[in-house]
């Protein structure tokens, strides 16, 4: 679906979205023309729709939720749910092609763009694998607006793609999308849109001595891939690069520590991560912003067979540390500690990290947002607020240092399990071993996989960080 900046007269389009604050606004002269169809009308009250059915066309007034809140994130995200909802409407009713105008002065320029984002990230679909494709009706959203720019309208086309591209790369089981897959995908996007990738082989992460992403591999008959993106534009504002590491586990059975029952399924999404990466690449490169950034993507899948790591093994990582290997299902560390330090040749400015990391961050911000830790406290508060803007939300956990005293192992440097309590903490601190530089660490495993649809979120891989990275990644240009 793609966004446009209407250039037909309303009166064209066969279903017209009028945007308006609250139902007072109705009496606004821009409706006029429809109070004579009253009669007509159908109303969804709960949704704030209010529906004028013409002979050959149908006109929504939409109804942004009044409400008493402040704070602009929660606006716009009020907006983006409306925008979901509408679009369920429009596709109920076959539309192809909707008209968004704003009928009243009260909603603003963040309102209208917040609302068509929600229309165009609710009408994705995952049909590759459906023979019966029944694919949305809508194909085009023309926005009728004076203050909207053909730059913003491609800015927001950019970043619904490169939501698209991480739900996508999520969605995708591993018998179509293994770490090899997954390096030639980047190799293709990169041709296609100019980027650099380097995605290096087996050998190359031997010669390297990734003791963790080789680990976590041997299970697998599949070789692991570490990709390295790199956009680096003549007018970057940065000297030092911003660094973004995705977890790219393309399946995660658990290894001999194996997951059991309804524990397994949806594990293809544990590279939501290194999708989120990819997406936010993206964006970035897309929306050509002067930033120097890098993307590193330990990748693998965590099966079984005779040469998988079992519990008890000690394996030596890249930077040198060994590690008792007490669960084989607390892989992301292992593959993520090699990224880490791998990073710090590059003497970053920031990393941020984003991994379904642990079932303990899901069961502390469920879906509603990801676990924050790590050491930088210079880009946390921007990060934060990008979060509660974008609502790709962020909360900070209890992080404290004695968390780092339960890695001790009696006979490695460290273990990859913690105790009892703190999984989230204890996981994020495993992470900081092998980190020298400002440091945050994203833990999605609530997010990133969706049980429910919602209203602009749909059931599945969200793309969550993708939103989140480039409102942060054009901050930060900002800042630097
Ligand atoms: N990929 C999982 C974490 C996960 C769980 C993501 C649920 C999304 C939804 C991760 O590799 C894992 O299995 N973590 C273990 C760690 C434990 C063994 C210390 C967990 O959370 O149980
Ligand atoms: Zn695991
Ligand atoms: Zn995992």
């Amino acid at each position: 679906m793609t966004i446009t900046l209407a250039v037909t007269e309303v009166s064209k389009a066969s279903f017209i979205t009028i945007l308006i604050k609250n139902q007072a606004d109705l009496s606004h002269e821009m409706l006029q023309p429809y109070q004579k169809i009253l009669s007509q009308k159908l109303e969804d009250k709960d949704n704030g729709i209010t529906i004028f059915y013409e002979a050959d066309r149908i006109i929504a007034v939409v109804a942004l939720k009044v409400n008493t809140h402040i704070e602009t994130g929660i606006v716009h995200e009020e907006a983006r749910v409306r925008g979901g909802n509408i679009c369920k409407r429009i596709n109920y009713e076959k539309s192809a092609h909707a008209v968004v105008v704003r009928g009243s002065d009260s909603v603003s320029k963040g309102e209208l763009l917040a609302f068509t984002e929600g229309i165009a990230l609710a009408n994705y679909q995952f049909l590759k694998y459906k023979s019966d494709k029944k694919q949305n009706a809508l194909t085009n959203v023309a926005l009728m607006d004076a203050e909207i720019s053909p730059a913003e309208i491609d800015e927001l086309n950019n970043i619904i793609t490169a939501n698209q591209i991480a739900r996508d790369l999520g969605n995708e089981p591993v018998v179509s999308l293994n770490a090899v897959d997954l390096g030639d995908f980047i190799v293709k996007m990169s041709h296609e849109i100019g980027f650099k990738a380097d995605i290096l082989n087996k050998s190359q992460i031997e010669a390297l001595r990734m003791g963790g992403l080789l680990g976590v591999n041997a299970g697998s008959s599949v070789p692991p891939t570490f990709s390295i993106l790199e956009y680096k534009p003549d007018n970057a504002k940065n000297v030092k690069p911003l660094i973004f590491v995705g977890k790219g586990v393309t399946y995660d059975t658990g290894g001999y520590s194996i997951k059991t029952g309804p524990g397994m399924p949806g594990m293809k999404m544990d590279m939501s991560g290194a999708a989120a990466v990819v997406g936010t690449f993206y964006a970035i490169v897309k929306n050509k912003l002067p930033v120097y950034c890098i993307g590193l993507i330990p990748a693998t899948d965590n099966r079984i067979n005779s040469n998988a790591l079992v519990p008890d093994d000690i394996i030596t990582m890249h930077s040198g540390a060994t590690v008792e290997v007490l669960n084989t299902d607390a892989e992301g560390r292992l593959i993520l500690g090699d990224a880490l330090s791998y990073a710090k040749k590059f003497q970053p400015e920031l990393v941020i990290d984003l991994a379904t990391l642990t079932g303990a961050a899901a069961a502390i911000t469920g879906a509603l947002g990801g676990a924050l830790m790590g050491t930088d406290t210079k880009y946390r508060p921007t990060l934060m607020a990008c979060g509660n803007e974008t609502y790709e939300r962020l909360w900070e956990i209890p992080y404290w240092r004695e968390y780092a005293d339960m890695l001790k192992s009696d006979i490695a440097d460290l273990k990859n399990i913690g105790g009892a309590v703190g999984g989230s903490a204890t996981a994020g601190k495993f992470l900081e071993h092998f980190t020298d530089y400002p440091w945050l660490h994203l833990d999605i495993a609530g997010p990133a996989i969706l049980k429910d649809d919602e209203p602009y979120k749909l059931k599945g891989a969200s793309g969550v960080g993708v939103r989140l990275l480039y409102a942060f990644t054009k901050k930060f240009a900002e800042l630097n």
